[in-house]
């Protein structure tokens, strides 16, 4: 496990996953009853943007540096100032802690970490929280041994960082397995865009393997044609919630306009993937 997240914290990539993934929970708790929310790969939960890994990249200037800077954009206030409020710019919030930001007092988070330092520094963050349990769990069997949920309701996010081969068709296994298990889950599952062949392999398999409602929001930063580079990113949700196509389609406009460098052949585009 080489990975590290802290190098690419607050870059591009994380600015449309967090913003997105803030919408959803935020949709998903106008209704009163107790949620669970399953964080399969969480990563440290919050990353010093001064760390020589932060500084070596210079990732996060491109990212949350661009949209703390300047005029801000109606559509992605309320995920900036959650960013603020947990430190930013000195510090930026990985998923795990901007989930927690959002908990009511009955909903709960589950984060699951496999890398041992990551999982020991994730747990001492959340020591003595009640409503957030952290597990030093591969990501994969955590989807089969945590779902469902017993609020029979919450979100599930999948946040690999494709490093190794085959995370494609792991994600893609993954959410038919917890669509399976669990039909109500709204899955969110992030993944890159180098170039488009291996994208559309993986929405093709998920709309062959039967599960519905699901819509892909994509942001590109230049056309996808090299594989050797992140060119962009996107968000593939299953079950997304009311509004989630119009609402979610003006943030990744929004972010497009403040991450973008009007390159040629940049873009973003929310899609559907299977229908309801
Ligand atoms: C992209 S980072 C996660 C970032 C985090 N979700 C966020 O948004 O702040 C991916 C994380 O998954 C962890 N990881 C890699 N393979 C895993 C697996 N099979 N199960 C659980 N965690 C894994 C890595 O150590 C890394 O911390």
């Amino acid at each position: 496990m080489n990975y590290r997240h802290a190098f690419h914290a607050g870059n591009f990539a994380d600015c449309l996953k967090h913003a997105l993934v803030v919408w959803l929970l935020r949709a998903m708790q106008r209704k009163a009853t107790p949620l669970r929310v399953l964080d399969t790969h969480a990563g440290i939960g919050q990353y010093d943007l001064s760390a020589p890994e932060a500084q070596r990249t210079g990732e996060w200037l491109g990212g949350i540096g661009r949209l703390l800077d300047g005029p801000e954009e109606p559509a992605l206030a309320d995920y900036l100032a959650l960013v603020r409020a947990a430190g930013a710019p000195a510090l930026y919030p990985g998923s795990p802690a901007l989930v927690r930001a959002l908990l009511r007092p009955g909903d709960h988070l589950l984060a699951c970490e496999l890398h041992p330092e990551d999982h020991a520094l994730l747990r001492a963050r959340f020591r003595g929280d009640a409503q957030v349990a952290v597990h030093l769990r591969d990501a994969w069997e955590a989807l089969r041994a945590l779902t469902p949920f017993p609020e029979k309701r919450g979100l599930v996010l999948v946040d690999p960082p494709f490093e190794q081969e085959g995370e494609f068709d792991r994600m893609a296994a993954g959410v038919a397995l917890v669509n399976h298990r669990f039909r109500a889950a709204v899955q969110a599952c992030w993944y890159p865009i180098k170039h488009r062949a291996p994208v559309r392999a993986f929405h093709a398999a998920l709309k062959d393997s039967g599960v519905r409602d699901i819509v892909a929001a994509e942001l590109w930063l230049r056309e996808p044609t090299d594989p050797t580079r992140l060119n962009g990113c996107g968000l593939l949700v299953v079950n997304p919630p009311w509004q989630f196509e119009a609402e979610g389609g003006a943030m990744l406009a929004a972010l497009l306009r403040r991450l973008g460098n009007r390159e040629v052949g940049e873009g973003s585009a929310m899609l559907r993937i299977a229908d309801e």
